[in-house]
């Protein structure tokens, strides 16, 4: 049996207390109008790490970003024509845009696995529009559900899954849609989706007639230089490294003082903790990327826990050159 979860109805004293735990770097379930999501405020790095150890994901990916208001996203992202078209036609509702992440963006690096590009939706639920108002913050928030388990659509769900993983989950009742939101990838010349789900192809096609699917692996890049798979560093990386050179730049996990070398040191948990460093890892390994030094050297990271996770981002860093 899973653990008991913390399951309070909707209701504007139970809307204003799952805020109040946002707030404070908790996690909420919330219910939306495709499925419930596990969330998080997204301006806060530990908080979105705490998201992939609840889910126990291998890997990060990038997580969609909700807001109740358009407005919101303003300092996030950088608008285009479409994504005010899409915006206009289709939201509120089951529909993800991924746009350019501006430079005033204060959401979290783990957020958007590092990527220059930001996932982001209004969902039509009156629950989570009066969450996301009342927190008044950009809330990042994958399916809320274990990885590898179906996507939840009753607060049970989440509960059977992630039991007290989650700070709270906020009912009410089932999610109309049953599929994730379709994400549409903005960034290129052309707007291509790169999930199907609840909006269909044809509805989009009202808006936007000429829009593509992606056929595939729709995380793989489709042309050079439109969106990454994922963050790749400009210079090599190299992992497991005890003893650095002195020109490059070192990544430490753990006390410094047992590792030797390197030009600029930095580290991403002193204390050895995990959800410290994956908290830490994207906005580290962008401070590292120079090309004053000759690469990265990481020092090693057990697999444990979220260390899985971010020895599978190091190790896609490693192999991108
Ligand atoms: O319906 C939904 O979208 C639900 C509810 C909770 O809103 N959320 C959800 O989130 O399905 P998640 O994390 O399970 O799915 C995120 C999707 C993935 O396919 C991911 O690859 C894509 O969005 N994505 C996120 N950020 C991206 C980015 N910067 N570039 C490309 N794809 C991105
Ligand atoms: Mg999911």
């Amino acid at each position: 049996m899973p653990a008991a979860a913390n399951i309070l109805p909707a209701s504007t004293a139970t809307i204003k207390q799952a805020a109040d735990l946002l707030l404070q770097g908790k996690l909420v379930a919330f219910p939306t109008e495709t499925v419930y999501g596990l969330g998080a405020d997204a301006t806060n790095d530990r908080a979105v790490a705490a998201i992939f150890k609840a889910k126990n994901r291998p890997e990060f990916n990038p997580l969609i970003i909700h807001v109740a208001k358009p407005e919101q996203l303003d300092a996030q992202i950088i608008w285009n024509d479409t994504a005010h078209l899409l915006a206009q036609n289709l939201w509120p509702g089951p529909l993800t845009l991924v746009l350019p992440r501006a430079a005033t963006s204060n959401i979290s690096l783990l957020a958007s696995a590092g990527l220059d590009s930001l996932a982001v939706r209004i969902p039509n639920h009156a629950t989570a529009l009066k969450l996301l108002s009342t927190l008044n913050r950009p809330v990042a928030a994958p399916s809320a559900n274990r990885s590898g388990t179906l996507s939840p659509t009753l607060p049970m769900h989440v509960a059977e899954s992630l039991g007290n993983k989650v700070d709270m989950i906020l009912a009410d009742g089932k999610c109309q849609i049953g599929v994730e939101s379709t994400v549409v990838d903005l960034t290129g010349s052309e707007p291509v989706i790169l999930r199907h789900g609840g909006i269909t192809l044809e509805r989009l096609r009202r808006v936007l007639p000429n829009i593509v699917a992606t056929n595939g692996d729709p995380r793989q890049p489709k042309s050079p230089g439109q969106l990454a798979a994922h963050y790749a560093p400009k210079i090599p990386l190299r992992m497991n490294v005890t003893n650095a050179n002195p020109d490059e730049a070192y990544l430490l996990f753990g006390p410094s003082f047992v590792f030797k070398g390197g030009a600029l040191r930095v580290n991403l948990s002193e204390a050895g903790d995990l959800e410290e460093a994956a908290a830490n890892l994207f906005a580290k390994l962008r401070e590292l990327d120079q090309p004053r030094f000759k690469g990265i050297a990481v020092s090693p990271i057990h697999e444990q826990g979220l260390g899985a996770a971010i020895n599978d981002r190091l190790r896609r860093a490693a192999i991108s050159h």
